[in-house]
């Protein structure tokens, strides 16, 4: 009850079912009790009248009057059970009257009386001078008809009231259903998604509200543009004075001096790279999260992987990897530069969290769901719990001893998702052990 009632106050849409079908049940429970008490008095008059009809046709078209039998007044009709009988004038010895079972003091006009036990509602009238005439009905049968007249009347209201309930809930879930339709629009969309809420087919009651909405959108837009800018600004900027310190680093290198300053010099010169492939990736990140829509073209899959692998020959030479690009090669339409930085970050991954001597795989399949490019190593791969946060910036594997900022799978998620598709996260298939990094690219078209 507790949990209705806060529902209730929770939602809009059940409070206004709600009450509005309190107010039907309590119109239809009022109308039901009126319409009822009014068909029965009514169906009450008309049995009165009908007394004085068949009181008025003996009268009228001087029908032989009732014979006062031995056994009394003639039942004229079983069903009706009406009782005729005639009777002295006001007064007279009421001799007849007791033969009849009539209680014998009956005044002209109508009332109701207790004859041989049961109550009767009795009209009496002057037939002439000399005779009154006295028709008497039963209650109970007349309460009887009554009654069924009653509740007869009540039918319509039984049959429309459940019908106007299910037409109430089925119109107040109808009114609604665009809210519900655009609160859905804006529960599926990504957390980049800030454009405004469209305001078409929203009733005018919400219309200000989703318009308040779009302004406080808009203002988070901006916010967001701002801080990307700025982190690039900010990593442009320093990568200038990190590239000359890097280059006077190298120059002291080459400079006579000892065995110990020389060690320093190269662990001066390694911290000096590691800030500029942070700054570098930092860069590429704050830009892959301010791009906007990227024009595309039909790239080969396979031309990338070389294009990358010849970046990255080096490393892939110093550890003795064995890296592969196998399957036939396969055309998608994808902005060039931002698919070579997503495979150049997932291969770099690969090369670097591998030991020497691993085994890396490139693929590039046709699925169902579109186009899936596949990079699988044979390194120690992830743990299932760690595979959503390698995608959070800034998170590193514990522990890793390979250089980096944790930013590579975050600008791979966002450039992919840029490109309607998305990244998983698997163990190897064709390895004893490792990862299995696979983009899917939607609607990829030759
Ligand atoms: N191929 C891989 N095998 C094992 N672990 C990986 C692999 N690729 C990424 N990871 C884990 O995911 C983390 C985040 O990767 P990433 O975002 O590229 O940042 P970074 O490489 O700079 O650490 C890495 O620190 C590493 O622990
Ligand atoms: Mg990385």
């Amino acid at each position: 009850m507790d949990g209705f009632r806060a529902r209730l106050n929770d939602s809009l849409r059940l409070r206004l079912s709600f009450w509005l079908l309190v107010i039907i049940v309590g119109v239809a429970v009022v109308g039901g009790v009126l319409s009822f008490v009014l068909t029965y008095t009514e169906a009450n008059q008309v049995q009165d009248d009908m007394l004085r009809q068949t009181a008025a046709l003996f009268d009228a078209q001087h029908l032989p009057a009732p014979n006062t039998q031995p056994s009394g007044d003639t039942p004229i009709d079983p069903e009706a059970r009406l009782r005729v009988a005639l009777l002295p004038p006001p007064g007279a010895a009421s001799q007849t009257a007791s033969r009849t079972g009539f209680p014998p003091n009956l005044t002209d006009g109508l009332q109701t009386r207790v004859m041989d036990g049961d109550t009767y509602r009795i009209f009496v009238t002057a037939l002439n001078s000399k005779q009154r005439i006295a028709v008497a009905q039963q209650t109970a049968i007349r309460d009887e008809t009554a009654g069924y007249s009653a509740l007869l009347g009540l039918l319509p209201f039984l049959v429309l009231v459940p019908l106007l309930l299910l037409a109430v809930t089925a119109l107040v879930r109808r009114v609604f259903a665009p809210v519900m339709v655009a609160a859905a629009a804006v529960d599926r969309r990504s957390e980049r998604d800030l454009q405004a809420v469209s305001l078409d087919g929203l009733p005018e009651e919400i219309r200000p509200f989703v318009a308040a909405i779009n302004r406080l959108l808009g203002r988070v837009a901006d916010a967001m543009t701002m801080q990307q800018r700025f982190i690039a600004a900010a990593a442009h900027e320093l990568r200038s004075p990190l590239t000359a310190l890097s280059l006077q680093a190298e120059r002291l290198g080459g400079a006579a001096m000892s065995d110990d300053a020389r060690t320093r010099v190269r662990t001066l010169r390694q911290g000096i790279d590691r800030n500029r492939l942070m700054l570098d990736q930092l860069l590429s990140y704050a830009r892959a999260q301010s791009m906007p829509a990227m024009p595309t073209s039909v790239v080969s899959v396979h031309d990338l992987f070389r294009r990358v692998l010849a970046e990255l020959m080096p490393l892939v030479e110093d550890k003795q990897i064995d890296i592969g690009v196998s399957g036939d090669d396969i055309h998608v339409r994808a902005a060039e530069v931002e698919l070579t930085t997503v495979l150049r970050n997932l291969i770099a991954n690969a090369v670097h969290y591998t030991s020497p001597a691993g085994v890396i795989d490139l693929r590039a399949v046709q699925t169902t769901r579109g186009v899936a490019i596949t990079v699988e190593d044979n390194g120690p791969g992830l743990d299932p719990a760690e595979r959503e946060r390698v995608f959070e910036p800034f998170y590193r594997g514990l522990g890793t001893e390979v250089v980096g900022s944790g930013l590579g799978l975050s600008i791979v998620r966002t450039l992919v998702e840029q490109m309607n598709g998305h990244v998983e996260l698997a163990d190897a298939a064709l390895f004893a052990c490792g990862l299995r990094v696979t983009v899917i690219l939607p609607a990829a078209r030759a």
